[in-house]
C-alpha cells in the first residue's frame, strides 16, 4: 500500500498543499518555520483522522479560517483509494473513504499503517513505562488485529476489579465480598493472554532491532525485549500472588500488580538506553525500533508503515545519517523524512528520492542542482 498524494485547505501554515510522495524516500527541506512539521502532520491526519502533534483539533485550522479539509490518495493492491478528513469549527469532524462518510479512518482496510519520528517521541524511551506499553499494544493490534481484543478485556477487568477494590477501603478483611476471588480469576486469565501476545510482539520484533540498531550504528549488543510484572505463566501462581496482594491493594484503591506494570526495554552493553543512553544513542534506539517494527509489519503482513521521521537527522552524525538514508532507501515501504538543511540527509544521486523544498508558504521540486549530497 502506497500514498501517492497529499491535499490540504487551510491546515495550519497552508492555504492550500498539493503534493506527490515518491514511493521510496521523501525529503523535505525548509527553512525553521518554513512549513515541514505542518506537512508531515497533514499527511498523518489525513491517514489517520487524527494528528500526531496535539489532540487539540482546532489547533489545527489555518490562522482565521473555518474549515479545512485533508485528503490523502492511497494505491492499495485493489486499486485506488481516496481518504478525507474534514472539520469546520464548532462541528464534529467528518470523515470519508471513496467518498463514503466513515465514523473512523483507523479502522478501515485502504488505511495505510503510519509509524511517526517526532523529536518528542523521545519520551518514549526516556518516559515511564506507560508509554512504551501503549506503543507495544500498538504494535501487536496492527500486526494481529484480532488480538487487541484481549488488551481491552483486560483494561476492562482491570477497571471493574480497581472500582471494587477502591469501595473496600476501611470495610474489615472478614466482610471482603466473594466476588472479589471472581474478578481475580478473570483478572489472571486475560492478564496471561495479554502476556503471552505481548511476548510475542517483542520476541517478532526483537531480532530485526538487533540488526537495524546495529546497522544504524547503536554499538554494544542493542536489545531490546518485554519486561513483564508477572513473572509466570501459571494461573495458580498468579491468582495466589494476586491474593497475596489484597490487602495492599485495598489500601491503596488500585491493583498494583499485573500486566498493567509491564515495560520494554531498551537496552545496549548491558544498560537501560532510558537511564544510560546519550541523546544520540537514545534518539538510534527509537528508530530501530520503529524500522524493526517496520521490518516484522513487511515480513508478517506485507503492510510496511509509511515512516514520518520529523527532525531526525539533527543529532545524528554524517556517518549515522548515511547509514539511516541507506537503510531507508534499501527496505521496503515509504518514508518521509524532513530537514532544515538537505545537506543532513545524504541522498546518492542514483536513487529514487522525491526532494521537495517549502518556503514562503509553497511547496516545490529542489532545483536540479540538488543532486549528489553522498559525500557529506
Ligand atoms: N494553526 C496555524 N495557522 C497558521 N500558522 C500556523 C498554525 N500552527 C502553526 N503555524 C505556523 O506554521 C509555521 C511552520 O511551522 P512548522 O512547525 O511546520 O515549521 P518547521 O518547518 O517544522 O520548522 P522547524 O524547522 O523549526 O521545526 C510556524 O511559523 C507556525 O507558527
Ligand atoms: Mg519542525
Amino acid at each position: 500500500m502506497q500514498v501517492r498524494s497529499v491535499s490540504a485547505r487551510d491546515f495550519r501554515s497552508y492555504d492550500r498543499l498539493e503534493t506527490d510522495l515518491g514511493s521510496s524516500l521523501t525529503v523535505l527541506t525548509g527553512e525553521n518555520g518554513a512549513g515541514k512539521t505542518n506537512l508531515l502532520e497533514a499527511v498523518y491526519f489525513g491517514c489517520t483522522g487524527r494528528s500526531c502533534r496535539t489532540h487539540h483539533d482546532a489547533e489545527l485550522h489555518r490562522f482565521g479560517t473555518a474549515t479545512l479539509r485533508v485528503s490523502v490518495a492511497v494505491i492499495a493492491p485493489d486499486g485506488r483509494h481516496e481518504l478525507a478528513v474534514g472539520l469546520t469549527r464548532g462541528e464534529a469532524k467528518r470523515m470519508w473513504v471513496d467518498t463514503a462518510p466513515v465514523e473512523r479512518l483507523l479502522d478501515t482496510p485502504h488505511r495505510p499503517l503510519v509509524s511517526v519520528f517526532l523529536p518528542d517521541r523521545l519520551d518514549l524511551i526516556k518516559g515511564v513505562p506507560a508509554g512504551r506499553r501503549a506503543h507495544l499494544d500498538q504494535l501487536l493490534g496492527a500486526l494481529w488485529p484480532s488480538r487487541a481484543q484481549t488488551r481491552r478485556a483486560y483494561a476492562q477487568i482491570l477497571a471493574q476489579r480497581n472500582a471494587l477494590v477502591a469501595r473496600l477501603r476501611g470495610v474489615a478483611p472478614a466482610r471482603w465480598p466473594d466476588h472479589l476471588e471472581a474478578w481475580d480469576t478473570q483478572l489472571v486469565r486475560a492478564g496471561l493472554a495479554l502476556m503471552a501476545d505481548r511476548a510475542a510482539a517483542a520476541a517478532a520484533v526483537a531480532p530485526h532491532f538487533g540488526r537495524i540498531a546495529a546497522a544504524l550504528g547503536l554499538e554494544d549488543a542493542p536489545t531490546v525485549s518485554y519486561r513483564p510484572r508477572v513473572a509466570t505463566d501459571s494461573e495458580d501462581v498468579f491468582l495466589n500472588e494476586l491474593r497475596a496482594r489484597w490487602e495492599r491493594d485495598v489500601e491503596r484503591g488500585h491493583t498494583g500488580y499485573g500486566p498493567h506494570r509491564d515495560d520494554l526495554v531498551l537496552r545496549r552493553a548491558d544498560h537501560d538506553l532510558r537511564t544510560y543512553g546519550s541523546q544520540g544513542q537514545q534518539r538510534l534506539g527509537l528508530l530501530a525500533l520503529l524500522l524493526a517494527e517496520r521490518a516484522v509489519l513487511a515480513e508478517q503482513r506485507d503492510r510496511a508503515p509509511l515512516m514520518l521521521l520529523d527532525d531526525v537527522m539533527s543529532e545524528l552524525d554524517r556517518t549515522r545519517r548515511r547509514r539511516l538514508v541507506d537503510l531507508l532507501l534499501s527496505t521496503p515501504g515509504q518514508a518521509l523524512i524532513t530537514a532544515t538543511d538537505s545537506e543532513h540527509v545524504p541522498v546518492p544521486r542514483a536513487s529514487a528520492a522525491v526532494q521537495l523544498v517549502v518556503a514562503g508558504g509553497a511547496l516545490t521540486g529542489a532545483p536540479p542542482d540538488g543532486g549528489d549530497r553522498a559525500d557529506c
